[in-house]
């Protein structure tokens, strides 16, 4: 286990025979101190460590939130596994379209047999479905064995809540309507030692009219930036060479904080950070997209070179019906504009088809400005319908031929547009970060580049977390085949 010394010497403070503390954060750490004993003797009687597993859905931020969690439980003294066949099982889910709940709902009954051979185990969900009252009737109803349900806005007491469950070895759950608290400084075990998310803010008040994240996450708020570069300065001490800059819209950064200060001058201040080599960030909107963040990352060779830009729809009419604030000229202007100051920039996007009241013409403008944007790649949704926005209650939903027509047409734009700007790159020698051994070919590991492309090398483990120079060889679609060569 990493020993985190302040964290021991805080917990050391604390009376864990008193009461709880009153301050977040501490009362945090009291039921880590409590919980040790208990997973201690929980252990004992099985005759083994307990051991802990997270399954996450969604984005980048579910994706931190879980390191938070498995970092708690390690703290805790469970023993980190990758399997569901553990002894706590945390599901940390995502709403934002239908088949995120379905996948969801699957893997969860899957593991009922799991619980039923296995005496210590103890089931857990929380996150994003979880902030929808239908999901949590149907948790309870369907799925019994659940022994802890929360939601987003209070897994900062997830300590508190195992130790619930531990405790009294009863179910409970726990949703907050909502949160004002940003609680700092808990533990996190990281999934990869040489890069981090940071989240930067929490929430989101665009209310683009299709979409539950407001609902779920709720309002914006921002974290303090000297918190944002303590964690920055301890991640690069630690390791961490590549860091990414988390909200769900970073360019509203810093509204709101005692101290205002722009998304700009916040991600020029990190870019400052010794031993940080690469910084990227999640996800800027449009509408707001200043131009003194292009500058910023022009000016910075730290910032990669890389901005998702998620476009949505092509056309007037349903950018208006969407809320997203921007026509498609405006979009494809500033677009173009990153491309003229950032050489190398890569810009991709996330295109939603099937909007309600989208017809053949609107897909015709999507397609346009996927070609004269020229994205170097492209999520692309099939629009599902989320109980509560605006956008579900609208009359015009699109058939599902239509939308299947309209799908295809994109994609394959996409995939050219992600071809053609891929295959100009060959031969060039880039900057890789290699992140993994690679699973579909032996003796191959898998490398970054600033601009998010992945290129496969020839390698092994010993590289992972290293920078290299590799060449770009083989294009296949979005990707590389090359080699490393001598610096
Ligand atoms: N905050 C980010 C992304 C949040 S969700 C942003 O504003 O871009 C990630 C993506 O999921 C969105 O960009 C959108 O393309 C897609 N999405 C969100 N709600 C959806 C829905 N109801 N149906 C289909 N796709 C959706
Ligand atoms: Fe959803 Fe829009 Fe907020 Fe992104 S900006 S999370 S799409 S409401
Ligand atoms: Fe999903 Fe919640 Fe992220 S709904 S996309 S996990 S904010």
């Amino acid at each position: 286990m990493y020993t985190d010394t302040k964290l021991e010497e805080e917990i050391a403070a604390i009376d864990l025979m008193g009461p709880e503390p009153s301050d977040e954060h501490s009362r945090e750490l009291y039921y880590i101190g409590k919980l040790r004993t208990l997973i201690a003797e929980r252990s004992k009687e099985a005759g083994r460590q307990l051991t802990a597993c997270t399954v996450t859905f969604g984005c980048q931020m579910n994706a931190r939130d879980s390191e938070k969690l498995i970092g708690i439980l390690v703290q805790s003294g469970f023993a980190p596994v990758e399997t569901e066949e553990a002894d706590f099982v945390i599901f940390n889910t995502c709403t934002v379209r239908d088949n995120a709940d379905q996948r969801t709902f699957g893997r969860l009954g899957r593991i009922s047999h799991l619980k039923k051979k296995n005496p210590y185990m103890k089931v857990a969900i929380c996150g994003c479905m979880m902030q929808e009252k239908g999901n949590v009737d149907k948790v309870r109803k369907s799925y019994p064995f659940v022994d802890l349900i929360f939601g987003t806005h209070n897994i900062y007491r997830f300590a508190q809540y195992l130790w619930e469950v531990y405790s009294t070895d009863k179910k409970a759950a726990h949703i907050w309507e909502k949160t004002d608290q940003i609680v700092e400084n808990l533990p996190v075990e990281r999934k990869f030692s040489y890069k981090s998310g940071i989240n930067i803010m929490f929430g989101c008040d665009n209310f683009c009219s299709y979409c539950i994240v407001p609902y779920v996450r709720g309002r914006e708020r921002s974290r303090d930036p000297r918190e944002i570069l303590r964690e920055t300065e301890s991640l690069a001490q630690d390791g961490v060479r590549e860091i990414m800059l988390l909200g769900q819209n970073v360019n509203s950064y810093g509204k709101g904080l005692e101290n205002p200060i722009t998304f700009a001058e916040l991600l020029d201040e990190v870019c400052k950070v010794d031993g940080i080599r690469r910084v990227r960030f999640m996800t800027p909107h449009p509408k707001d997209l200043s131009y003194d963040l292009i500058r910023v990352i022009r000016d910075n060779p730290k910032a990669a070179r890389h901005v998702h830009l998620p476009l949505q729809s092509g056309s007037d009419r349903i950018l208006k019906r969407m809320n997203r604030h921007y026509t498609k000229e405006q979009f494809i202007e500033l677009a173009l504009k990153i491309r003229e100051e950032i050489p190398d920039v890569s810009i991709t996007t996330d295109i939603i088809v099937g909007f309600p009241g989208e017809t053949a013409e609107d897909i015709e403008d999507t397609l346009d400005v996927i070609r004269r944007v020229g994205f170097d790649n492209a999520y692309t949704f099939i629009y599902s319908p989320r109980r509560g926005t605006p956008a579900a209650r609208m009359e015009d939903q699109v058939p599902e031929d239509v939308v299947k027509e309209g799908f295809n047409k994109v994609l394959t734009a996409v995939q050219e547009s992600a071809r053609t700007r891929s295959a100009a790159l060959a031969g060039r020698v880039m900057e890789g970060l290699v992140e993994e051994v690679n699973s579909q070919k032996e003796g191959y590991v898998t490398c970054r580049l600033s601009n998010n492309m992945i290129v496969h090398v020839p390698g092994d483990a010993s590289l992972i977390g290293r920078f290299v120079p590799v060449l770009l060889e083989e294009c296949r679609g979005f990707y590389y085949f090359g080699k490393i060569v001598e610096e």
